[in-house]
């Protein structure tokens, strides 16, 4: 049911096929244990392009491809004539030509819809101004493994986190609950928004948006953070610091979350900044299984979509 499709956003899915990319990253994982994964891309190639650094994902994705039987090519902007000038439409429409799906992790959002139009190949996204859906999957398998089920959970930081906008997608679309604790300047794109709420609305999701941190971690069996300052946001980092110094994850935040909480985050993370070393660094954070569980939701993506 998913093959031939893109992944640009979680919302543009029903929650049976999240449920089946959930299924078979659990698989992923058992068959990677046992060392027996599929050779479900054999013979495959998959482009993968980069406007922006990244580890997780360059490393899990490539990983994934390789164990999957298929053929990464990573291209780094610098290295292609996109930085030349060259239109995205030419190089997804050459791209296209050349490989059986696309990855990329991109400044703009629409720069993901345009390679996915022009190049007819399933299109992955590994990040955009927007919105990271491969990390919302990894991010609720790991909730899932330590909890047994889909726990609902707090996000504090930034309101208009790309990785908040795929949690919340993905609440939206499965009839969860999550709290965000925000300064109101921070809010996600209003049309990405109105998709959610109405997704919200159909499944009976619960997205609440507070300004205390405090109140908003009570109880919570999860407590989120990603960095302040993101990724192409260089120019207004000392505006975010300034609003968001009240929302670091701290020890004495956690004592009000549920005693069995978890500390999350996709990383990379400042340590100091959005969370105290004592939280990332302590028995309750749960980040290295997050970025562990990046390989498996890849592989399933992969597996499924191409
Ligand atoms: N979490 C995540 O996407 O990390 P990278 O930026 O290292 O890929
Ligand atoms: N919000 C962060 C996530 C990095 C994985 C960024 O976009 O830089």
């Amino acid at each position: 049911m998913l093959k031939g499709k893109s992944l640009l956003c979680l919302l543009d899915f029903s929650k049976q096929e999240i449920e089946k990319m959930m299924e078979v990253s659990f698989q992923m994982k058992n068959f990677h244990m046992l060392r027996s994964v599929p050779r479900s891309l054999d013979g495959k190639t998959v482009a993968m392009l980069f406007e922006k650094p990244s580890t997780r994902t360059r490393v899990s994705f490539e990983t994934a491809i390789r164990l999957l039987g298929g053929n990464p090519i990573v291209l780094n902007k610098s290295d292609i004539q996109l930085s030349r000038g060259e239109p995205v439409e030419d190089t997804a429409r050459v791209l296209g030509r050349f490989v059986d799906g696309i990855a990329a992790r991109v400044l703009k959002h629409e720069t993901l819809e345009l390679l996915a139009k022009y190049s007819n190949k399933p299109t992955i996204n590994l990040l955009s101004d927007l919105s990271h859906p491969l990390q919302a999957l990894a991010d609720f398998m790991t909730i899932k493994e330590k909890f047994g089920e889909y726990t609902s959970l707090t996000f504090v930081g930034d309101g208009g986190d790309n990785v908040l906008v795929s949690l919340m997608a993905f609440v939206a679309k499965m009839g969860l609950e999550i709290k965000v604790a925000s300064p109101k300047e921070f809010k996600p794109r209003d049309d990405i928004m109105k998709r959610i709420e109405e997704e919200a609305e159909k499944s009976g999701a619960i997205i609440e948006f507070y300004e205390d941190p405090y109140e908003a971690v009570r109880g919570s069996k999860v407590v989120y953070t990603d960095v302040w300052v993101s990724m192409g946001q260089e120019s207004i980092a000392e505006k975010k610091k300034e609003l968001l110094r009240n929302y670091r994850v701290t020890t004495d935040l956690m004592r009000y979350a549920s005693k069995d909480a978890i500390f999350m985050h996709c990383l990379p993370a400042v340590r100091g900044e959005e969370v105290e070393n004592e939280v990332i660094d302590g028995p309750q954070s749960a980040v290295w299984d997050q970025a562990e569980n990046r390989l498996y939701t890849a592989m399933s993506v992969l597996s499924l979509l191409l």
